[in-house]
């Protein structure tokens, strides 16, 4: 760890974002994540820590990872849970999202996780229910969650120039993220994740899918993958949305896996370079299929290490500090 004086408890009541929490809190959650990922490793997973709280799954948009592994997590930490989905409830009678979280909330629940096509979606419920708002994915602002797994991810990899990865000191990391950055909150959130930490960031993929105001984010841009590998310890392949391509902003899937994609070759000339994805992958597309199974490729950790991220936020920020998981 750096010279700071590590924090116990978070400074924030929700996790709405990265944008705003800082190397401190990021370190604590992450800190925290660690001492979870051992109970995952236990005979009997589970510990009370939650016992007693009451969480909300509620997701209006498709997710595997997400919503599994905040389940998972939840229930590893004692929590009562309840999961809800837009198709076959009343949202689809025309309730309202403000409506639907205030009737959630009238049953007694404290902390709802929200997955939501609306960009500020979570933001908006913190003005109308009183418990605990998790950002599960909303539109293409943040995902701060995923941004999270991935830097504990990053933190477990063995590199030998980087000794203090493992301290979540990622100063002189050169981290590249590849595609469509515009539309990508897993994107948005690890830029403020892995600025905070202290990791240069290079964004690489077709102009058409680089965000305007794209300087001021304090990163280096190219639109040639060959650029963003060179001296590149881990490379972040964000999925392409394959709607985009029916609007003009790549001429076809194989073009951009030509240009974009990484392939065998690529690991050959960089052998040091680790893979990462959040999923879900697009195989051919955004990496080769045998890209996504080498064994530099850490895509499995990332998920593994969600739900000890997923268990870290939720104690964090039901008012838990220090140990959770005894022995
Ligand atoms: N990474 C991620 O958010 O995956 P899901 O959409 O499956 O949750």
């Amino acid at each position: 760890m750096t010279e700071e004086i590590a924090i116990e408890q978070l400074k924030h009541r929700h996790l709405l974002g990265l944008a705003d929490y800082d190397a401190e809190e990021i370190r604590l959650i992450l800190r925290t994540a660690r001492e979870m990922r051992t109970v995952l490793d236990r005979p009997i997973k589970r510990v009370p820590s939650l016992r007693g709280v009451t969480v909300v799954n509620l997701f209006f948009e498709a997710s595997t990872r997400t919503r599994i592994s905040f389940e998972l997590a939840e229930k590893r930490l004692s929590a009562d849970v309840v999961n809800f989905s837009a198709s076959g409830s009343s949202v689809s009678k025309g309730e309202t999202l403000k409506d639907t979280a205030q009737n959630i909330e009238a049953m007694k629940t404290d902390v709802v996780v929200i997955r939501h096509e609306s960009p500020g979606a979570p933001h908006f419920l913190t003005r109308w229910i009183d418990g605990v708002v998790i950002n599960a994915g909303d539109g293409a602002h943040e995902h701060p969650t995923q941004a999270l797994l991935d830097l504990l991810t990053i933190a477990e990899i063995d590199i030998a120039s980087h000794p203090r990865l493992a301290e979540f000191d990622f100063s002189g990391l050169s981290v590249s993220i590849l595609g469509d950055i515009t539309h990508s909150r897993v994107a948005r959130s690890n830029i403020y994740g892995l600025k905070a930490l202290g990791a240069e960031i290079t964004l690489c993929g077709p102009r058409t899918m680089m965000p305007v105001e794209v300087e001021q984010l304090g990163v280096r841009v190219t639109d040639r993958l060959d650029e963003a590998l060179e001296g590149c310890d881990v490379a972040m392949a964000l999925r392409i949305q394959l709607e985009r391509q029916s609007a003009g902003l790549f001429p076809s899937l194989r073009e951009y896996h030509n240009r974009f994609g990484i392939r065998l070759e690529h690991l050959e000339r960089h052998p040091d370079l680790r893979i990462m994805h959040p999923g879900p992958v697009n195989r051919g597309v955004e990496l080769a299929s045998e890209v996504v199974d080498h064994e530099r490729s850490v895509i499995l950790d990332q998920v593994t290490n969600g739900v000890a991220v997923r268990m870290a936020v939720l104690y964090l920020l039901s008012g838990g500090s220090g140990s959770a998981v005894g022995k």
